[in-house]
């Protein structure tokens, strides 16, 4: 039987007998004395053997391997004065072993080395830690993150549940489409051919018909699918944590989500988060971040000039705001000595960015002593005196800022200027290292205009209720909706909901969808809500999301067992894979897809 954990032993249990079972993490001969690193979830214990104290298990330990699982029983010792090892919990401390039990050797050549003493995860290729991903979760890295994921999960938990009174339900995998607009996951059905399931996007529907049933309070650490091009922080398979409440206003649930997040935080890290987070509205966010998710843990917040500049002689800026676009200026302070202007013009990496996100380049202006500028372009010489003074006021830029000018539509600008703020704060490394930076975004649109189709989109979902002083023009109108940013990452988002058939009914026809197609798609919640719906509203977090952020991971790869690489596969089992022609057979699909023809000296 197992005594202890390696990573628990300490100087108190000097004179014990215990036993002990792991991995070999490193074997090392010291010229006849046999140092065995045992590893488990736990950490760490130095096993000794040599021929004198430990005659029966010498020529065990001599045979070890790297990975080879053993069961270790043995007396706890004292480390020599010299070979005490402060960076171990336990290295006070090391085990004569009296007894060793090869379990099971390793019979292949391991693909990477396994070992806690190995340097970082990150210099074995992704592509082998995810093929062999049971090693790489022996590491101590992931080991770490996934201790930290069951941490967090575990306190959201207790918080709902012992703090808050909410009850888990599970709902269906197999269901319809859900609004949330990304692609779905299908699945044929064999029983009604011809017939699909779709995997939930999230369980947005149910949650709702949960507040029907007077469930009240509800959440669950839930499964979600969606087929979209993938980023670093994102999988086509995640995890949210969703919530649905009944009866509560949005400043409610914002308090009640405040102090979730708090006891989060404090139950993983020890910190305490100053409640309540700040709050910013969309436009406000987009205003002076040019992004709805603004990593606020630096400043460089944009200035607009469109009024400054709408009849200036310089007509990439009269133009932009003529033709109801904006012009826009990132003013970077101790610019002029970082950025050249090579980098700003075409072929730099910030025009590239420019690019990228749409714009046609970067205009910008060098302020030197005494307010003097220097310039790109005509951005400068068609600029008169009083709009350079009004400018610099604006900006509040002094010598040696750099201002980079974003003119045009707005919704480019506002994406240039958020892609280049961004990577100006990495490089001149304005963000603080430890800070964590919580904040809510409140009163998103309730519709975006779709130019390629010509309709009005619901931002969130067609669910989400509209600011009541906004109903008369919906098309404008400001959502009851927030989402909670941490460190410039959307982690959570939500609404409340509409619960009035009539709302219900504007909100359909402002994006274009007929009664006759909403019922169709959702006509089963519209149905319930005609049985007595209460007001309710939720959020759902997104689980590896903030899982990456909490173990300062850059990818959510990171943060999940057996994730997905950016190709959308599996590459420890290989998924995803072709099936038998008698599988399909049954299920009454055929693939149309039709591979490249070989072309020759392929
Ligand atoms: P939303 O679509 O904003 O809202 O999703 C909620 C949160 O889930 C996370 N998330 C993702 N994480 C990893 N990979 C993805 N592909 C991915 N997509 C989203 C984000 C996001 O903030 N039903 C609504 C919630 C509600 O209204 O209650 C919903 O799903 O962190």
């Amino acid at each position: 039987m197992r005594t202890h954990y390696c990573g628990q032993l300490r100087s108190d249990d000097i004179g014990a007998t215990v036993t002990l079972y792991g991995w070999v993490d490193r074997r090392r001969d010291h010229g006849g004395v046999i140092f065995v690193d045992l590893r488990d979830r736990t950490g760490l214990i130095q096993i000794v053997s040599d021929p004198e104290r430990t005659p029966v298990s010498y020529g065990v330990a001599d045979g070890l391997r790297n990975e080879y699982v053993v069961k270790i029983t043995g007396r706890v010792s004292q480390r020599l004065e010299g070979s005490l090892n402060p960076k171990l919990s336990t290295g006070e401390v090391e085990v004569y072993a009296d007894a060793i039990e090869v379990l099971n050797a390793v019979r292949k050549q391991l693909p990477f080395q396994v070992s806690m003493g190995e340097p970082e995860t990150s210099t074995v290729r992704e592509e082998l830690r995810l093929r062999y991903r049971y090693l790489d979760l022996r590491r101590e890295r992931m080991a770490r993150n996934l201790q930290m994921r069951h941490g967090i999960v575990k306190a959201m938990r207790r918080f709902l549940e012992d703090e808050a009174d909410f009850m888990e339900v599970e709902t269906p995998i197999l269901t319809r489409s859900t609004p949330e607009g990304a692609r779905d996951y299908l699945v044929p059905s064999r029983v009604n051919p011809s017939e699909w399931f779709a995997l939930p996007q999230s369980p947005q529907l149910f949650k709702q018909l949960l507040m029907v049933s007077g469930v009240d309070r509800y959440y669950q650490i839930a499964r979600c699918f969606r087929d979209e091009d993938l980023r670093a922080d994102r999988q086509p398979e995640f995890t949210q944590l969703d919530m649905e409440m009944s009866f509560l206003s949005q400043a409610e649930i914002l308090a009640l989500n405040e102090q979730l997040v708090a006891h989060i935080f404090k139950a993983v890290k020890g910190i305490d988060l100053p409640l309540p987070f700040p709050r910013l509205t969309y436009a406000e966010a987009m205003d002076r971040y040019g992004c709805d998710k603004p990593d606020t843990r630096y400043g460089l917040e944009l200035v607009e000039v469109s009024d400054l500049v709408a009849d200036s002689g310089f007509k990439v800026f009269s133009g932009a705001v003529k033709s109801g676009g904006m012009v826009k200026i990132l003013p970077i302070p101790g610019g002029n000595e970082v950025i050249s202007n090579v980098r700003i013009k075409p072929g730099g990496d910030l025009f590239k960015i420019a690019t990228d996100a749409g714009a046609r380049g970067l205009a910008y202006i060098r302020v030197r002593e005494g307010g003097t500028m220097t310039r790109s372009g005509g951005s400068k010489d068609n600029l008169s005196e009083a709009q350079k003074q009004e400018i610099l006021a604006r900006t509040g830029a002094q010598e040696g800022h750099l201002l980079l000018f974003g003119a045009g539509d707005a919704a480019i600008v506002n994406a240039t200027l958020d892609r280049v703020r961004q990577a100006i704060a990495k490089e001149m490394d304005l963000i603080p290292a430890d800070a964590l930076n919580l904040l809510w975004v409140t009163e998103f649109p309730m519709f975006e205009w779709n130019a390629d189709e010509k309709r009005y989109e619901a931002l969130h979902h067609p669910f989400t209720a509209p600011h009541p002083d906004d109903i008369a023009d919906l098309t404008t109108a400001r959502a009851v909706a927030y989402d909670l940013v941490f460190n410039g990452y959307e982690i959570g988002g939500g609404s409340l909901r509409i619960y009035q058939p009539d709302v219900q009914a504007k909100v359909f026809e402002t994006i274009g969808l007929t009664e006759a197609e909403a019922n169709d798609k959702f006509g089963f919640l519209l149905e319930a809500f005609e049985y007595g719906t209460p007001p309710h509203g939720g959020i759902a977090y997104g689980l590896d999301r903030l899982v990456m952020l909490m173990t300062g991971e850059e990818s959510i790869r990171d943060a999940i067992a057996f994730p997905k690489t950016q190709q959308a596969r599996c590459l420890l089992t290989n998924a995803p894979a072709g099936v038998d022609a008698k599988q399909l057979k049954e299920l009454q699909v055929a693939s149309t897809f039709k591979p490249k023809p070989k072309s020759e000296g392929d």
